[in-house]
């Protein structure tokens, strides 16, 4: 279907490509485009650190166009029916269709097409660079569509990527409750109701920050394993220190006083995760 319709595509444009070819300041079709087109599309696997190595036997790198039009077959110029990098698109085979991708748009293909009909032309340098460097800029003023990342690292399964998110809500009750915590140890003894109703109500919610933290950190890149287990480690003492100061274990006491400052440790470390290192000295 793809081909009937970039077929008509290429029809119903071709007489103002004609137009065009005396007009050098319009260059079409724009072969800015089309590399732009090539890194938002392909090179998420084409691309020679993305780390899927079947792509990148095939095609090593969708970011340089000049080696692209060396491989073999994949861009015949004048010829989009004879080249690989069209025909695998028109076809619906390449981008693969998973979560994220879709196929090319009729537009597309027609870009594509009409850029290898006309010769395959490559793009000028420092034009594609201040194009990259718009759309970079672009990108990074609108934050993307929560729900695109979501899809991009849980799939279909956004309650999981939700529930990660909710560590950043979760993780206040465990600091406060456990801080008190640790204050009212050093105050009473043996431990009374005021601290027990404070373990009681801070161990499930240490439990629930390092359930959730550790979905959220299996989606987000950087070094977390410090911070990880530390939230774990913290869930799992406040968890001891309620035992202990319900069953007045003699513990008790260095029991609440090492959870806290583990969660101090933990907290401490997703500060800055979060906030970069340093962030309670530097100027934000
Ligand atoms: C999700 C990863 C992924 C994306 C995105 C992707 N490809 Fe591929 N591509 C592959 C893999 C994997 C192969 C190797 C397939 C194989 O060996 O069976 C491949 C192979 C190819 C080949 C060689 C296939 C052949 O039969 O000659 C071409 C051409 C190609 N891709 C073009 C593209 C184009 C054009 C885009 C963007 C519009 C694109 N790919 C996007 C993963 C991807």
């Amino acid at each position: 279907m793809y081909s009937i319709l970039t077929a008509l595509v290429l029809l119903c444009s071709a007489p103002s490509a004609g137009t065009q070819d005396s007009d050098p300041q319009t260059p079409d079709p724009d072969p800015v485009a089309v590399a732009v087109l090539l890194e938002e599309r392909c090179a998420r696997c084409h691309e020679p650190n993305s780390g899927d190595e079947k792509a990148i036997k095939d095609w090593p790198d969708a970011t340089d166009l000049n080696a692209t039009l060396m491989i073999d077959l994949m861009v015949q110029p004048g010829d989009p029916e004879e080249s690989d990098l069209f025909i695998t698109c028109d076809e619906g085979d390449m981008p693969p269709e998973d979560e994220v991708e879709e196929p090319l748009d009729v537009a597309e293909l027609a870009l594509l097409a009409r850029w290898i009909k006309d010769g395959a032309s490559l793009p000028n340098p420092a034009t594609l660079e201040r194009r990259r460097a718009e759309l970079k800029a672009a990108r990074e003023g609108a934050a993307p569509p929560a729900d695109t990342t979501l899809k991009r690292h849980f799939g279909a399964k956004t309650w999981l990527a939700f529930t990660g998110r909710l560590h950043m809500t979760l993780l206040h009750f465990p600091v406060a409750l456990l801080v008190l915590a640790g204050l009212l140890s050093l105050r009473s003894s043996p431990p009374d109701r005021l601290l027990k109703s404070c373990l009681g109500a801070a161990a499930p919610f240490a439990c629930l920050a390092s359930i959730s933290g550790w979905i959220l950190a299996s989606e987000l890149t950087g070094d977390m394993d410090l911070h990880r287990w530390l939230g774990v480690a913290c869930a799992a003492l406040s968890v001891g220190a309620l035992l202990a100061t319900l069953k007045a274990w003699r513990v008790w006491r260095p029991l609440v006083l090492l959870t806290c400052v583990i969660l101090i440790a933990a907290a401490h470390g997703g500060g800055d995760l979060v906030h970069g290192e340093d962030w309670l000295r530097l100027p934000t």
